[in-house]
């Protein structure tokens, strides 16, 4: 029987953090431990592009995913470890499908109008990169005919537009060649910010996000200072979980008997904000102590690896993705010649 493919990727950009992590990581360390199937987990450099210029940084935050990858238990033997930027055949696609992609399509994505309205508040622009970001996205899953793409909630609509593109290019073309992907089956995971709105991301204020290598005391300082219910302004005044933001977090990490515990002390004022905070606090130092240890030991022995582990990585994933794309020319009518 044929390996289920499993794709996902991370943007170089900036250092990876928590959400990353639960939202996203954790699965693919689960996910590569099944033998049926065959991971393949980059890192998005192009998608980078459409909201960072520095090239310096560009590549330093390339490495540095890598060895977060071999931290957090992925075997470059086992699973497939690239660049997106090694595979030129990814942005041919990519073409192949915005021709299929209406435009509405992808002025309607959250991310575009997010980013664009940001962008506009601060007197910018947004370029053409943000708006086609999905169909980049898209190619990167459907370029190696990915089962499953493990991603965060914040990313599930780019994967619904990879589907609809899947099966409209399949339809249009009397083919089959390209999978639909399927999402985990479970629910997407959000980690939320810290100050309160929204969710955790790599470039909002660095109070509101716990970064993979921030020490311990800074960690629990930032949690320690997070946002809670602004109405329970005194220890002895009862709260509501409903209505703090921070509660958000202890489904993502503590027990049924933590999480009780929190909600009735919440409720009853048997216990404070602090109190509360602690348990997610303990859970994050429980997660990323030992992270941290490993990122050290990889990063003084695989440093230079990275590059023989990104060459080979990057030829096994080319090999698959180049026979998709020049099957999807030659249907399109526009093989090499
Ligand atoms: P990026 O780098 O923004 O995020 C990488 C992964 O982390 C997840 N994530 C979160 N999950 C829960 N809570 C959060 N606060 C949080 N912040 C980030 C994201 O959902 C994602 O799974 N577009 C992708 C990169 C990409 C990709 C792909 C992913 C490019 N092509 C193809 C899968 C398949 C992204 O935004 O990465």
């Amino acid at each position: 029987m044929e390996k289920k493919v499993v794709l996902s990727g991370i943007r170089a950009t900036g250092r990876m953090h928590l959400g990353n992590l639960i939202g996203a990581i954790q699965d693919f360390v689960e996910l590569a431990k099944n033998p049926d199937y065959d991971c393949f987990y980059f890192i998005a450099n192009l998608h980078t592009l459409t909201t960072r210029g520095d090239p310096d940084a560009i590549k330093r935050d390339l490495r540095g995913i890598v060895l977060d990858y071999l931290a957090a238990g992925l075997d470059p033997e086992t699973v497939t470890i690239y660049a997106q930027s090694s595979i030129p055949e990814i942005t041919e696609l990519s073409w192949l499908l915005a021709c299929q992609t209406g435009v509405s399509q992808l002025t309607d994505m959250h991310h575009w109008r997010d980013k664009k309205n940001r962008l506009e508040q601060e007197g910018l622009t947004a370029n053409a990169g943000l708006l086609t970001y999905p169909v980049l996205m898209a190619a990167d899953i459907l370029a190696p005919r990915a089962n499953i793409v493990p991603v965060g909630i914040d990313q599930h609509q780019h994967v619904e537009l990879a589907r609809d593109l899947a099966r409209r290019c399949n339809y249009r073309y009397n083919t089959d060649l390209f999978t639909i992907p399927d999402l985990l089956d479970r629910e997407g995971v959000k980690v939320p910010g810290l100050d309160g709105s929204g969710k955790m991301g790599k470039s909002e204020d660095g109070r509101a996000t716990i970064y993979l290598n921030d020490p311990e005391e800074m960690i629990t300082r930032k949690i320690m200072e997070a946002v809670t219910d602004t109405d329970r302004k005194r220890r002895t005044d009862a709260g509501d979980p409903g209505r703090c933001p921070f509660f958000a977090f202890h489904p993502l990490l503590s027990t049924k008997d933590e999480i009780l515990h929190v909600q009735n002390g919440c409720r009853d004022a048997s216990i404070g904000c602090r109190d509360c905070k602690r348990v997610v606090a303990d859970h994050v130092l429980t997660i990323l102590k030992p992270f941290q240890e490993r990122r050290r030991a990889v990063e003084s022995d695989h440093e230079r690896r990275i590059d023989e582990i990104l060459h080979e990585g990057g030829t096994r994933a080319r090999r698959r993705i180049k026979e998709t794309v020049d099957r999807a020319k030659d249907l399109m009518g526009v093989p090499a010649f």
